[in-house]
């Protein structure tokens, strides 16, 4: 995918600030510090256009992206991070779940899992309600770069297997970008697509 422009457009707290639907949408989900914000730059080739961090919790509204005057991309506040209080919590989850149940342009939901560590029950329930919703989506388990070679394709196969879904997830580095090209092969056809 060339990207000739990728421009933070907004931040949304409540459903009503979302932009119109007017274009195809790919939103980024997955727990807190897995990645998400850093596969996005990654994906477009910008090292800074979303904010990341090392603390957990950082992407706390939902951002969308402009890309190429022609899709936009989504990037999702994490869940499952325990430092966050309850109430605040509650309103990501009611704004997310009104965003994936609702949003009629969003066409695939990219579910980071960090390579590490086995998905939770959270990451289940997400895939459950995508599924409930009938959004595709592709997962993308994140951060290889940390383990070691032989560990990886393992890895793989355990979170197909926590997930139980079809295959084993595509495995990306940030660090070395190495599966871009092959998660753009999967996402472009959605962006694409018309209705
Ligand atoms: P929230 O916004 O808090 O939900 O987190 P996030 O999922 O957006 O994570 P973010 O992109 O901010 O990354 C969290 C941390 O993981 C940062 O320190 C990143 O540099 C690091 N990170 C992300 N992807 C990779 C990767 O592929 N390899 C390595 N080594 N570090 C990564
Ligand atoms: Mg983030």
């Amino acid at each position: 995918m060339r990207i000739h422009s990728a421009e933070f457009l907004l931040s949304a707290s409540t459903t009503r600030q979302f932009p119109a639907e007017t274009l195809p949408e790919i939103a980024f989900a997955g727990r807190s510090n897995v990645g998400k914000s850093t596969l996005i730059n990654s994906l477009l080739n910008r090292k800074k256009l979303v904010k990341t961090s090392s603390t957990p919790g950082k992407t706390q509204l939902i951002n969308f992206f402009k890309i190429n005057d022609q899709f936009y991309f989504v990037d999702l506040p994490g869940y499952g991070y325990a430092k966050v209080p309850e109430s605040v919590r509650r309103k990501w989850q009611n704004l997310v779940e009104a965003y994936l149940s609702e949003r009629k342009t969003l066409r695939n939901v990219v579910l980071i899992i960090d390579c590490r560590h086995n998905p939770t029950l959270q990451d289940r329930q997400l895939l459950d309600w995508l599924e409930y919703y009938q959004r595709p989506s592709l997962i993308v388990a994140s951060k290889i770069d940390k383990l070691k070679r032989g560990q990886i394709q393992k890895n793989l196969q355990k979170i197909k297997h926590y997930l139980s879904i079809e295959s084993p997830p595509l495995g990306h580095s940030s660090m070395q970008h190495g599966r871009r090209e092959e998660i753009w092969k999967k996402l472009a056809p959605w962006i694409e697509a018309s209705e």
